[in-house]
């Protein structure tokens, strides 16, 4: 297990619960997120990645009939508590999702949106905040000269960059990510995971992916999850190079299924 010095845990899970229906998802997690590090979620299809992630920024509630009981702190307060305001939570942390989802605006609309969602009415602000994003979403120079064109003509991967600029907008503590580059080429996913390392001195990163490659590539820590329950949680190099548990031994060798 991974063993953090207390400051620098952005988001810590106690004996977290999951239940869909009746159908129990997660199984008394405790999972502890680093500051400013890309931790990565792996395992097979099913077997609860997605809806760990979204408990952190509370995506989940909105799914009737789920239950979860524990803890979720972020900054280490519970962010379930009554008093968290879940629109600022969600503004600190941000979600990039599988399959690219740009609003149907301009690119510039679409990332000056959480701007204007939080009321900001210095345009020239906007547009300096609109630039910064995409800069450092590494779009910037294919996007420049036509701003005003909608989000949905631009491919796939500039897509997925365009999502990463507009949850950038809005200045996030944590980005997380559910298998953002599943829909995208080598080259595009090369792209995102550069971006990825870079954001990491600013933003703390939270990456679900199937790719075995690329977890090794990019993550510093990395969580084996299966059942719902976490087998292995260690820094990336030791999950893949010196396994503890045969479970993981299998998954990442390709053994599972
Ligand atoms: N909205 C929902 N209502 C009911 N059950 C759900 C819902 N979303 C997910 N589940 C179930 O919860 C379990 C875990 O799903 P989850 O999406 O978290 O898995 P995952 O590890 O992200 O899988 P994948 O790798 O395929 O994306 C699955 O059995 C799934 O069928
Ligand atoms: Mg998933």
């Amino acid at each position: 297990m991974v063993k953090l010095e207390k400051n620098n845990v952005k988001v810590e899970f106690r004996g977290v619960n999951f239940c869909y229906n009746e159908e129990q998802i997660l199984f008394n997690v405790d999972f502890k997120v680093p500051s400013n590090r890309i931790t990565a979620l792996i395992g097979p299809s099913g077997c609860g990645k997605s809806t760990l992630i979204r408990c952190i920024n509370r995506m989940n509630e909105v799914i009737p009939m789920s239950r979860m009981d524990g803890q979720v702190l972020y900054n280490k307060e519970n962010i379930y508590d009554k008093h968290v305001d879940v629109v600022e939570l969600r503004r600190r942390i941000g979600m990039v999702f599988q399959k690219p989802n740009p609003f149907p605006m301009s690119i510039f609309d679409n990332v000056a949106y959480g701007l204007r969602l939080q009321n900001v009415k210095d345009k020239s602000m906007i547009r300096e905040t609109v630039k910064e994003s995409l800069v450092k979403a590494d779009l910037w120079v294919e996007v420049k000269d036509r701003l005003d064109l909608s989000a949905f003509r631009l491919s796939g991967g500039q897509q997925q960059r365009l999502c990463i600029a507009r949850a950038l907008a809005v200045n996030p503590d944590v980005i997380l990510l559910d298998e953002p580059c599943s829909a995208l080429d080598p080259i595009a996913t090369a792209r995102i995971e550069s971006l990825l390392k870079k954001l990491k001195k600013e933003e703390t990163i939270v990456i679900v992916t199937h790719n075995m490659h690329q977890a090794r590539r990019i993550s510093d820590y990395t969580c084996y999850l299966f059942g719902g329950k976490i087998i292995e949680y260690s820094e990336t190099e030791e999950i893949f190079n010196n396994p503890q548990n045969k479970l993981t031994k299998d998954y990442i060798s390709g053994e599972f299924g």
